[in-house]
């Protein structure tokens, strides 16, 4: 066996073990873009906002703009989503405050969905000033939702609304 086979092992073999550690810790997280790190590093839950906008297969290669369609994506599907399940909820609901608070939580998210889906056109036309206020407006229709009927609760959507903001505020001369 020659020297130079036997060090090609020696390499091989240290590059086997200093490698494989590396490979085990980032397993169980996303190996986070420097964009994806800065944008979620301003919001007020990084693991949700990874979280979130890594189910979209686009984000390992997205920038700012294409980071901007993904999270009001995001968050549109989710207002379209529950207003869904509150057309489904009114269809069963018999009680009178039930259908009460459903109803102000229509009214709610239909506006959410105007809201997000104006955002998004203003996207398409690269128009950026606008975008953090229709993230406030979907924030604010699901808060009013939630404190009329308790079970819609306003999380989820606030904190992608959360992420929005930060993502538009990229365009808007950086300040968060
Ligand atoms: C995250 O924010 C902290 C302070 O809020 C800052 O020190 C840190 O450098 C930021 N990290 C990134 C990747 O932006
Ligand atoms: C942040 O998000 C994670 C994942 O969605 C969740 O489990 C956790 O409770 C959230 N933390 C706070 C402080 O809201
Ligand atoms: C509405 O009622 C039907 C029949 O009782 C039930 O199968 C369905 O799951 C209910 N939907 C919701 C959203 O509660
Ligand atoms: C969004 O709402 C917050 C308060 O909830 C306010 O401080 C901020 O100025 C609003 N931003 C826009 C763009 O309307």
């Amino acid at each position: 066996m020659s020297t130079s086979f036997i060090f090609l092992v020696f390499f091989f073999i240290i590059f086997i073990f200093t490698n494989h550690p590396s490979y085990a810790a980032d397993y169980h997280h996303h190996p986070t873009t420097l964009l994806v790190d800065q944008v979620c590093n301003k919001t007020n839950n990084y693991t949700f906002c990874v979280n979130a906008l890594y189910t979209d297969p686009r984000t390992p290669e997205a920038d700012s703009y294409t980071l901007a369609y993904i999270s009001f994506g995001l968050s549109y599907n989710t207002a379209t989503d529950t207003l869904r399940r509150i057309t489904e909820l009114l269809n069963n609901a018999t009680a009178h405050h039930n259908r009460r608070g459903l109803k102000r939580c229509q009214k709610d998210y239909n506006e959410a969905v105007a809201a997000l889906g104006s955002a998004l056109n203003d996207l398409n036309s690269e128009t950026f000033f606008t975008l953090p206020g229709y993230a406030n407006t979907t924030s604010r229709s699901a808060e009013d939702c939630e404190a009329h009927y308790k079970p819609l609760v306003s999380t989820t959507i606030k904190s992608l609304c959360d992420i929005c903001v930060v993502v538009a505020n990229l365009f808007n001369g950086g300040g968060s």
